[in-house]
């Protein structure tokens, strides 16, 4: 997809989509949430799989919302769209009446387009504003972080949401240039920033400070949590869950909230158990799964993706 690509076609390989629709293959009839919807491809593939299941999905950007209404209306009344947090997932359901559900995706971070348009201020290849915003009626914008955070707020915020070696001269770069105004420039102090060998490796210089600038932006590490504990408590009895995520941070809270919640006998090991089991999911894999390298080859965006999917077990 090109800058200024048009909302109408809201392009998105939806990455993993065979393993997920496998994934909720065996979930009874009923109601399955898309809490990420995006363009709604694995929307719309998992309603074409399984015609005895309705869908409520879910985006805090509107543009998502609109271009997978438009994707999903052949499916007429059986779904139903919500702009909402992930993290209001108990209130969006409980609003539409919906008590229980029997499946629940979550597909983590940016899509596309979103990336793509220039003007959303994502991209670190295309000039636009310092936005970054997923829900454009959110307070904090990137510029917000860019001219007024400390150095010193900026070169954690770097550190912890994208492990950006370079992460103080990068902030201390940033502080001395402001007021920074948009996204070219900011791409450039970056790469002036950090020392010329370390230019000459990886990716773009940028896509860190991009990265960690984006999840603070919108609060993305701090919403894993309690939208995974919401999901798991909806669930029905051998409903499924499944998370897809593309880096480490986001990976590592998806696998310790699954394990904390992850159905266990409790007792001495040496002794039958006597406790009562705790924990409300039994993992369907035990380690994430990773895109075939076909898929990579076709979709490069899928590259860092890892699937973790559950089951909520019998009470
Ligand atoms: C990777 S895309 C999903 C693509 C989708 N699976 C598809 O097949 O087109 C992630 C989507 O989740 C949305 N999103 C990210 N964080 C969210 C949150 N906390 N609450 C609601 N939506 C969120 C983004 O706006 C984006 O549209």
């Amino acid at each position: 997809m090109t800058d200024g690509v048009d909302d109408e076609s809201f392009a998105h390989d939806p990455v993993m989509c065979d393993e997920i629709v496998e994934m909720f293959g065996p979930v009874p009839p009923g109601v399955v949430v898309d809490a990420t919807l995006g363009g709604g491809g694995h929307a719309d593939a998992l309603l074409r799989a399984r015609r005895d299941l309705d869908l409520v999905g879910i985006d805090q950007d509107d543009t998502a919302i609109a271009a997978a209404g438009r994707r999903l209306t052949a499916h007429g009344d059986r779904v139903t769209l919500r702009r909402a947090r992930f993290d209001g997932l108990g209130i969006a359901l409980d609003e539409l009446g919906i008590e229980s559900v029997v499946g629940v995706l979550f597909d983590l971070g940016v899509s596309s387009p979103q990336f793509d348009r220039a003007d959303r201020g994502f991209s670190y290849r295309a000039d636009g504003p310092l936005d970054m915003r997923m829900d454009a009626s959110n307070d904090l914008t990137a510029a917000d972080l860019v001219n007024d955070a400390e150095a010193g707020e900026l070169a954690s915020i770097l550190r912890r949401y994208a492990d950006e070696r370079h992460a103080g001269r990068i902030a201390r770069a940033i502080v001395a240039a402001r007021p920074v105004s948009g996204t070219a420039e900011l791409a450039e102090i970056v790469r002036n920033a950090i020392p010329a060998a370390t230019r000459r490796t990886g990716g773009h210089p940028a896509k860190r400070t991009f990265q960690a600038l984006r999840i603070a932006v919108n609060r993305e590490l701090d919403v894993i949590e309690p939208a995974l504990t919401q999901a798991i408590e909806l669930l029905v009895p051998t409903g499924r869950g499944a998370v897809l995520s593309y880096h480490s941070g986001e990976d590592r809270i998806v696998k310790r909230v699954l394990r904390d919640n992850e159905r266990t006998a409790v007792g001495p090991r040496h002794m039958p158990v006597t406790a009562p089991a705790t924990g409300a999911i039994r993992l369907i894999f035990r380690n994430g799964r990773k895109p075939s390298s076909e898929e990579i080859e076709r979709n490069p965006r899928a590259a860092s993706a890892r699937l973790r999917a559950f089951e909520k077990v019998a009470a």
